[in-house]
């Protein structure tokens, strides 16, 4: 007898769809089938069952490099994301210049305990790459389950050296995680900016101006020449450009380790709506910045065809008052708003209702996007992303026939606005179980806040992956 079934529904995963029935013994997939015995029924006749949603990339809890806290923590955050659809979270543990990592790691298990209804890891933000750091804390952070770091080539108080990205690389490369890198060019950002401001140029949409398509393409280029010369894996976050795609899909047609994410914002949003009167642009701010409608044709394609490994809502909740956008003023110029913008609740929704409803995407490349990818790339597969025998039983269950206007509501966040506000989607996630246990039940919070639990990733599996160090750098025990 199972705990629980999932009953009647269509069972989606990346690779196929049938009905079935999913039965569940503590907290476990036990059984595929039909007509499964359960002391609890869940019914998901015309709805479809799928691999819970991985939300690869968000901030909560999380101060930025100036200080200023996200709105969301791991209670409102893992509510929303739940809301989305979502089973597991990776948001960010951001190591600070002249913290050490596992007192970091320590600081976000604090903001994390009793706090979460869903699974989450971190990634690890390095920021301070010090000699101990380098030596001994990364190994203990990997010894803890943190498989991903991340670097920014951008943030005066964030950003690392070539020389200290590619020490990086070459030490995650060793205990075989992940390296992840935010790509813009600092340079290009701060000429560009200080001379905007200087000329009084200091709206929300300068944002944009001051963050060209160019200072991502050079830094995404750079990064992968980097990752090149030592053959290390790298995933770009957030890639905003068509060009930056472009350059991300030649490194994996020449079997570079190089994988890529976008973002709703980059699909759904483009820079007019910096253009929106009085100070609404702000809302909009976000790095890299919002681009045109072009760009997101592009970006669909490289979507569809691979380029993109990860779909993710690079949450960045500031309310849109004096504890977030406008901390530094109502008329605050755009160099001093707080980057970021909301929309965990809302990258699976837009994703079903624009990719599977509008016929641009399979359902299977939606399960691989909204949570397999991110299970594999990330360390946690199959025990998450996967209904198999064995798995955690982390399932999303949506009505793909719902039409809904999107409203601040439904973000169910600690945020006063949405950026995707009264655009209609078709699709919607009604039900969502994590580990056997209903986190939200036809539309109402059930879930349980000590039920979110740390998950210890596994290192990175880079098997059928071709390449090599530079010529150069074949020299015995370089490393
Ligand atoms: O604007 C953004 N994306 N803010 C969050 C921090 C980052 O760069 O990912
Ligand atoms: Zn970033
Ligand atoms: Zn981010």
């Amino acid at each position: 007898m199972h705990d629980l079934v999932v009953e009647g529904g269509t069972i989606v995963t990346a690779t196929e769809s049938y009905r079935g029935d999913v039965g569940i013994i503590d907290g476990k997939i036990a059984t595929l089938g039909k007509n499964l015995k359960g002391k609890k029924k869940i019914d998901a006749t015309n709805n479809l069952v799928l691999p819970g949603g991985i939300e690869a990339h968000c901030h909560i809890a999380q101060e930025s490099a100036t200080g200023g806290m996200t709105s969301d923590d791991y209670q409102s955050g893992s509510v929303s994301a739940a809301y989305g659809g979502n089973t597991c979270f990776i948001p960010f543990a951001a190591q600070h210049r002249g913290k050490g990592i596992n007192e970091t790691l320590d600081l976000y298990d604090s903001r994390s305990k009793n706090s979460s209804v869903i699974d989450y890891s971190y990634h690890l933000i390095i920021a301070d790459p010090t000699p101990d750091v380098m030596k001994r804390e990364l190994s203990e952070a990997v010894a803890r389950g943190i498989t991903s770091f991340k670097v920014f080539m951008t943030y005066d108080l964030m950003k690392v050296s070539d020389e200290q990205f590619l020490e990086i690389l070459t030490t995650a490369k060793e205990h075989g995680v992940l390296t992840m890198v935010h790509a813009e060019n600092s340079g290009i950002i701060k000429w560009v900016s200080e001379k905007l401001i200087k000329g009084g140029y200091t709206k929300p949409r300068y944002h944009a101006i001051s963050h060209p398509e160019i200072a991502e393409v050079e830094a995404i280029n750079r990064a992968i020449m980097l990752a090149k010369f030592v053959d290390a894996p790298l995933m770009i976050v957030h890639v905003s450009t068509a060009q930056g795609a472009a350059l991300v899909l030649e490194a994996k047609n020449q079997g570079l380790k190089i994988f890529s994410e976008t973002c709703p914002q980059y699909l759904f949003l483009d820079r007019n709506d910096l253009d929106r009167p009085g100070m609404e642009g702000a809302k909009f701010i976000c790095s890299p910045p919002l681009r045109d409608k072009k760009t997101q044709d592009e970006l669909w394609k490289h979507l569809q065809i691979g380029t993109f490994t990860v779909f993710s809502s690079d949450h960045s909740p500031y309310r849109f008052d004096e504890t977030g956008k406008l901390a530094k003023g109502s008329d605050a110029p755009f160099h001093q708003i707080a980057n970021g913008m909301p929309g965990i609740a809302m990258r699976l929704p837009l994703l079903f209702s624009e990719g599977v409803n509008k016929g641009r995407i399979t359902l299977q490349k939606f399960v691989e996007l909204s949570s397999t990818n991110a299970a594999r790339t990330y360390g946690m597969l199959p025990r998450k992303g996967s209904i198999s025998i064995g798995a955690d039983a982390d399932l999303a269950i949506w009505d793909p026939e719902i039409t809904r206007v999107v409203t601040v509501e439904d973000q169910h966040d600690a945020m006063d606005y949405t950026p995707f506000l009264d655009m209609e989607v078709k699709g919607w996630p009604v039900s969502v179980i994590s580990r056997g246990s209903a986190v939200i039940l036809n539309g109402k919070l059930v879930g349980d806040h000590s039920h979110g639990r740390f998950t210890p990733r596994e290192k990175i599996d880079l098997t059928g992956f071709g390449g090599k160090p530079a010529p150069e750098l074949d020299v015995e025990s370089f490393f």
